[in-house]
């Protein structure tokens, strides 16, 4: 049982204080791969899902080009264009300069990435996520993700480099960009080239490709579904296949250039350190996401919370009571770690001994293999305890035990908000002649006194960006002696999920997890 280690002290470096709801939303899209809906796409590498493995394409490259594509609009100089996911205009995907891509994987990457976004992720961090798992799952090395990209309202000026051009043009093309000319050797080495299975158009290597088939690829080297650094190594052999670099038409043959431009310093050098290789390209790959419009704040570097709470969910129940239901997220552990976790929480009445044995869900592995993550479970089934709390207590804030060591973020343990949460009235009524209809009660705590509590829905502006419609919900009459006060809305039945909106003091307050009327019973047999 206890050959457990928590390797937890080497990653705590940068992390922050829990609970942040951006924050927390983007270590989850980063870190717990295992359900961001990210990482199933690029398992196995070539795996592609507009297409036969055969087609020689993979959704993996497809992401690293599209952030290339979508960042290479950059100027340094004004400050505009960067990683805004303008990529995802059809005017940016139709430009010409875009042609030697494989065009489709642009509308390929959005169409996959963008449902990760909400209001908390941007879509040009979806892409950038996406790109980093792509290299991180194949193979490549661990890239520092920063969030808080801010999606562009419309395309970017263009700017992406063509492969006829001088060298000075992709010189000066990289530098506009803002990178140097040893940089810009690499980032073509690992983002034009290293993205194991590449574009090709019939207008830039017909020679090796039947211009007729689109889906056919010119391989940049012979290890395509592996990063890897074979890109340098088979051309400093001369063995390369890089279709950039042996292609017939020399005007085209843009990477020869480019690599040969110090005289092959760089590329011997990559060919002759694969640590090397791997260390530069996450940087550069690191400081191209980051490449942002001018005024953008990128977050610090998002590692991964050692004890990390999730889904964390209250409800209002029958006799007064709170069902308390969540998860928690242990970082680093051995595989076959199985420690004994205790979930401790403070009520309202100061008391600070309350706890429960918490169940071992899951071991995850991750990250291409490099970390498990232990996942434990709290419900009414796990735990029948928290799915009965006296409401007048409440619980304010949570910590954890795992095998006796506290786990409570340095004394600050992990806040509760108990104010407002969905009550367990709340139910559906089929009704064939006046329309079937849901019922959603919110339960506000008296004292708390909002003056606005509404539902939050997912949406989307007329530019696809994530936003959030709210719809007003309608206070029953106080009664200033019950524990919770409720505010309800009737609407047409959907299976549309919210999360509860108030407005507290001026501020906004988001609270619950995303919740269909489904989830409540039918209204006849609540009543
Ligand atoms: C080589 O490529 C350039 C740029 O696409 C094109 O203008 C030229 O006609 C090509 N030359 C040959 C011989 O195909
Ligand atoms: C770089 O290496 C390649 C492959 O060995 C060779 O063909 C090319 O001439 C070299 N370029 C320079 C500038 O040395
Ligand atoms: C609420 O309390 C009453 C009276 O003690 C009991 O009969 C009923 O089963 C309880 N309801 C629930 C859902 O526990
Ligand atoms: C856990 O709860 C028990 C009573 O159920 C109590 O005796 C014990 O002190 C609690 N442990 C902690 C660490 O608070
Ligand atoms: C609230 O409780 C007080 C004291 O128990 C009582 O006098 C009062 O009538 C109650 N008010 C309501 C609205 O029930």
């Amino acid at each position: 049982m206890l050959k457990l280690a928590l390797l937890t002290s080497l990653v705590t470096a940068n992390a922050y204080i829990w609970p942040s709801p951006q924050l927390d939303a983007l270590e989850a899209l980063r870190w717990d791969q295992d359900r961001n809906g990210i990482t199933a796409l690029i398992q196995p590498c070539d795996f592609f899902i507009f297409g036969s493995a055969k087609s020689g394409r993979s959704n993996a490259a497809d992401w690293i080009r599209t952030v290339f594509h979508d960042m290479a609009t950059h100027n340094k100089a004004d400050g505009t264009g960067g990683m805004d996911a303008s990529i995802r205009f059809a005017e940016e995907q139709g430009r010409p300069k875009a042609s030697f891509a494989l065009r489709d994987g642009f509308s390929n990457t959005v169409a996959v990435l963008q449902p990760v976004a909400n209001r908390y992720i941007s879509i040009a961090d979806a892409l950038a996520v996406g790109a980093i798992l792509a290299i991180e799952n194949c193979a490549g090395p661990e890239i520092a993700f920063r969030g808080g990209r801010v999606d562009a309202a419309e395309p970017n000026l263009p700017g992406v480099p063509e492969p006829q051009q001088d060298l000075d043009s992709h010189i000066a093309s990289f530098a506009r960009q803002g990178f140097t000319q040893t940089e810009m050797i690499g980032l073509v080495a690992y983002i034009l080239s290293a993205e194991f299975s590449i574009r090709r158009s019939p207008i830039l290597c017909p020679e090796l490709n039947d211009p007729s088939n689109t889906q056919s690829v010119a391989h940049f080297d012979t290890t395509n579904t592996h990063f890897d650094n074979r890109v340098a190594t088979e051309y400093i052999a001369g063995t390369t296949q890089n279709p950039l670099v042996v292609g017939l038409n020399q005007t085209t043959n843009s990477d020869k250039r480019i690599f040969g431009s110090d005289g092959n310093a760089t590329m011997r050098s990559f060919a002759n350190s694969p640590d090397l290789f791997a260390s530069t390209c996450a940087d550069l790959f690191a400081r191209m996401i980051d490449t942002v419009p001018a005024g953008v704040q990128l977050t610090e570097v998002i590692t991964p919370l050692p004890v990390k709470p999730h889904n964390l969910n209250l409800i209002l129940a029958a006799n007064n009571t709170i069902q308390f239901s969540g998860e928690v997220r242990l970082w680093n552990v051995a595989e076959d770690a199985d420690p004994v976790v205790r979930l401790l929480w403070d009520d309202r009445t100061g008391r600070k001994t309350n706890n429960v044995t918490v169940v071992q869900d899951s071991v995850v592995t991750v990250s291409g293999g490099r970390y498990n993550a232990a996942w434990y479970v709290f419900d009414h089934i796990a735990t029948p305890a928290l799915a009965r709390l006296d409401a007048v207590a409440g619980i304010t804030s949570i910590r954890f035990t795992v095998d006796n060591k506290l786990e409570d973020q340095g004394g600050v343990g992990f806040a509760v908000q108990d104010d407002i949460m969905f009550a367990a009235s709340s139910c559906f009524t089929l009704d064939s002649n006046n329309g079937d209809t849901g019922r959603f009660d919110v339960a506000v705590r008296t004292g708390v006194d909002p003056t606005r509590v509404y539902l939050e829905q997912s949406a989307r502006d007329s530019v696809d960006r994530p936003t959030t419609i709210e719809i007003d919900l309608t206070p029953h009459p106080v009664d200033p002696n019950a524990t919770f006060g409720i505010w309800s809305i009737t609407q047409a039945l959907s299976f549309t999920s919210f999360t509860i909106g108030a407005e507290i003091g001026g501020a906004k307050v988001t609270r619950g997890l995303p919740t269909s009327v489904f989830g409540f019973g039918q209204c006849s047999q609540v009543e």
